[in-house]
């Protein structure tokens, strides 16, 4: 027997089979955010088997398990469920089902790795020294599946709380551990310049806010360039621009949203100010007027330092080789519970690949099994440090 399940008392043969057996399944039934039912009901059904239970929660799709004394401490694990619309191109003998939705993110291997750990924790109910709270969690692309676990208040009496994301930049066996932001806060913003149409030759008639948008799409370069610090990580970016219809025609208003990513809150509040800023005063020096929407997503994800030098034992003990996760500019809305629970969120290596949400992304099953007992040593001995 494998020397980090004799805790567990679970054969590693087994094991491997019964979560890869989940995994094909998921990758074969990909559903999108707050669809996820038959994911949801499968997922109940495996652990329901196991005789693991699981919370009555207003939740309509995703759900979360405990095991455990039911008694303090608490630490909570997450997976995400959720797949992407989006047609598979990988030719897997276990490939989607489902024309046009597949797991290109891999929340399949995040929702078999955790289900694997919790195979693993209730095997050991009888030692586990507290409670762990199992999240699968819906809508991680919409995103905002983890506000709707936290107002269940699910999570409230929770001190510590660990998730993982795949990575197609690390070989199997890897893992990534970086204290502090390793995503980042992903801002949305739609603007609308209000002009006066008028005919094409007659400008002096009209107020032409085609000329305001694109003034405000240089200026908001020297955001990045010249108001941040050159050492501090931020990103403006234009992705989509409307105005007018014909060639002859000065049209009344012009349209243009972008996003907005950063890695601390003060760096966040310093963008956001900014674009207000630029986009009132091209609108006032092109005599428009400018309508600004500011949708703001997830915060930068804050890994505790304390537990990312734990989580790096763990992983050494499971025989992990563990590397600095690199920072992404991608959102994950994973930092909402780290805005409330110190824990960490790791990067699991599935093998090099496609990158995520390409149509040909795949991850290596072979990372399921070590993946799953590092989660699930992480809990058990956390409970004890806690
Ligand atoms: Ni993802």
């Amino acid at each position: 027997m494998n020397k980090d399940l004799e805790v567990f008392g679970v054969e590693e043969k087994e094991l491997k089979k019964e979560i890869e057996k989940v995994f094909y399944w998921l990758h074969r039934h990909p559903e999108l955010s707050y669809e996820e039912h038959k994911t949801t009901d499968f997922l109940k059904e495996q652990l329901k088997a196991k005789e693991i239970k699981i919370l009555d929660l207003p939740l309509k799709t995703g759900f979360v398990a405990e095991i455990g004394t039911g008694k303090q401490p608490i630490i909570a694990i997450r997976c995400d469920i959720d797949a992407l619309p989006i047609k598979e191109e990988t030719c897997l003998e276990y490939c989607s089902e489902l024309n046009g939705k597949m797991h290109a993110c891999g929340h399949d291997f995040h929702a078999s790795t955790i289900l694997g750990a919790a195979y693993l924790l209730k095997n050991c109910e009888k030692e586990l020294k507290g409670t762990v709270r199992i999240v699968f969690q819906p809508a991680e692309e919409a995103p905002g599946g983890a506000l709707d676990v936290l107002e269940t208040k699910v999570l409230d009496d929770v001190q510590a709380m660990h998730g993982l994301h795949c990575s197609p930049l690390f070989d199997v066996g890897t893992i990534g551990i970086k204290k502090g932001a390793v995503t980042a806060a992903v801002d949305k913003f739609k603007i609308t310049f209000k002009g006066k149409g008028t005919h094409a030759a007659h400008p002096n008639d009209g107020i032409d806010p085609i000329v305001a948008v694109s003034s405000f799409v240089s200026t908001v370069q020297t955001i990045v360039s010249r108001n941040m610090n050159p050492f501090s990580v931020a990103l403006v970016s234009i992705t989509h621009i409307e105005g007018g219809n014909t060639w002859n025609v000065i049209p009344e208003t012009a349209f243009l949203e972008g996003t907005a990513r950063t890695l601390t809150v003060s760096d966040r509040r310093k963008v956001k100010e900014r674009i207000f800023e630029i986009a009132e005063n091209v609108a006032l020096a092109n005599k428009t007027r400018a309508e600004v929407e500011w949708i703001a997503g997830p915060p930068p994800t804050d890994n505790d330092e304390k537990w990312c030098l734990f989580a790096k034992d763990i992983a050494k003990e499971v025989g992990l080789k563990v590397e600095t996760t690199p920072s992404s500019l991608g959102g994950e809305d994973f930092a909402y519970y780290q805005e409330k629970i110190k824990g960490a969120f790791v990067q699991i290596g599935t093998g090099k690949s496609y990158p995520l949400h390409n149509p040909h992304f795949k991850v290596d099953p072979k990372a399921l099994f070590p993946a799953a007992t590092f989660f699930a040593k992480l809990v058990k001995k956390g409970l004890e440090r806690l």
